[in-house]
């Protein structure tokens, strides 16, 4: 495979971008004009959600060369915050050149649970469910046979006996799917069986999104010389760095932004493949406390002795490639063409080790220079575009923002009337 160069990437023109893409076979004619049009069809809006009036558009922005188990692969990422998208191209960047992302996935398989209650006699009813556990699972799977046909289906059903509640779970493997309707459905069939078997009576039957069966980790090492030219500044970097992630150990208020920065990348690239943000952010923030306290999902181990700085980051990523609105909107079928179709387990990879990129960036930044000056650099933009600069003012008022000490809005505007 010939690598492809990204030099001068960020300082080209969407339309140049696009060129770039397509030019080195990584965009399709009709992609292109799926993203230059930048719209999703009010009519398919309609189908996607209630009381339709319009739709909101959001930046699509590309990482390019990520190097995750031995593959390159070029990330989009939707997002509305400036220096995101830079800080994990930046990251890749460093990443690859240190040996690139290795993965494992531990398990994929979705949960759901039936939640009992008013049983007089909790071990007996336990004991028969898992006496008739062989006759549950064909009971779940026979009601969405489908998935069976595709490989998927049932797996395993346990009870766990919580205060008023006996609680059965079932875990199932979705195959290509996120899985909530298929899930939810096979829940639902087994309410009747199990309040006959356990002479109580069902509160709910539903999907869980704490997706603790759906783990993946990623892993990375940067070596010391990315982190500095300085040998000494960069010995210095690694060990803050290390001391940042136990920050994040220890701190909640810290582990709530150290997290923050992992979803900065997380959201944008499960946003762009159409996937359930709202299930992938509970289901990890779950995950990140799981013992009680709420703690950083990355840890940065400085070796020195290897003269590298070691990342991992494990998440609950139940992704999915087929299903839910991932097929009608056009800009999400873009994406994943742009990830070559990957499947959801390398989907999942990928999602990880942008995670871990973008974690990687913030504490680099956190821990030298501090987020300001590189994050409001690419801020500046934004400020300058808010107080209402034209397009060609932008440039102008970017670089008189840049010398000043106080860097907002109220900064911009007072620029922009002498521009003006
Ligand atoms: P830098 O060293 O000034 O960058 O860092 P540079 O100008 O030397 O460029 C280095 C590379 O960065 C470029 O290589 C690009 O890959 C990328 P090149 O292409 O030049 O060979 N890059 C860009 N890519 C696209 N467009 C751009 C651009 N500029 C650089 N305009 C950088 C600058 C922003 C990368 C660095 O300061 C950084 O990583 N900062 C962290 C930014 C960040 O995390 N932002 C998220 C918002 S803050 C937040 O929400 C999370 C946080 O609170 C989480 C936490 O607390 O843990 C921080």
């Amino acid at each position: 495979m010939t690598s492809i160069s990204w030099t001068g990437f960020s300082k080209k023109t969407p339309q140049e971008r696009l060129e770039h893409l397509q030019s080195n076979a990584l965009l399709s004619p009709e992609d292109k004009t799926i993203l230059e049009s930048a719209s999703l069809p009010l009519a398919t809006a309609n189908q996607m959600a209630e009381h339709v009036i319009g739709t909101l558009s959001l930046p699509f922005a590309l990482a390019p060369d990520f190097q995750v188990d031995g593959s390159i692969y070029h990330l989009p990422m939707v997002t509305e915050e400036p220096s995101v998208v830079a800080a994990a191209s930046f990251a890749a960047k460093l990443i690859k050149r240190s040996g690139g992302f290795k993965t494992h996935i531990h398990q994929r398989l979705m949960i759901g649970q039936v939640a009992l209650y008013d049983i007089s006699d909790k071990d007996n009813a336990h004991q028969t469910i898992l006496t008739a556990k062989e006759n549950l699972i064909n009971m779940a799977n026979q009601a969405h046979p489908s998935i069976v046909k595709r490989g998927g289906g049932a797996r395993d059903i346990w009870c766990e006996d919580k205060e008023d509640f006996l609680i059965v779970y079932l875990s199932v493997d979705t195959q290509e799917a996120m899985g909530a309707n298929m899930v939810n459905t096979m829940m639902e069939a087994l309410v009747p069986d199990l309040e006959i078997m356990t002479q109580g009576k069902s509160l709910m039957a539903i999907l869980s999104n704490y997706a603790t069966e759906s783990l993946v980790t990623a892993e990375c090492t940067v070596d010391l010389r990315f982190l500095s030219r300085d040998k000494d500044q960069a010995h210095r970097l690694a060990q803050k760095m290390e001391l940042a992630s136990q920050l994040a150990q220890v701190d909640p208020y810290r582990a709530t932004t150290h997290n923050k920065g992992i979803f900065n990348g997380v959201d944008a690239l499960v946003l762009a493949t159409g996937n359930d943000w709202r299930a992938i952010e509970a289901g990890a923030h779950a995950y990140a406390c799981q013992d009680g306290h709420y703690r950083g999902l990355s840890q940065w181990h400085y070796d020195q002795e290897a003269q590298k700085i070691k990342g991992k980051l494990t998440l609950p990523l139940p992704i999915a490639t087929k299903g839910g609105s991932i097929g009608l909107n056009p800009s999400v079928v873009a994406a994943h063409d742009i990830l070559g179709n990957v499947n959801a387990r390398t989907l999942a990879r990928l999602i990880a080790s942008l995670g871990l990129a973008q974690n990687f960036a913030a504490l680099k930044a956190l821990t030298s220079t501090g987020i300001q000056s590189g994050h409001m650099k690419l801020q500046a933009k934004s400020l300058a575009l808010l107080a209402g600069a034209k397009e060609e003012q932008v440039p102008t008022l970017v670089k008189q923002l840049l010398q000043e000490k106080h860097l907002n809005l109220e900064t911009a505007k007072q620029l922009l009337a002498k521009l003006s």
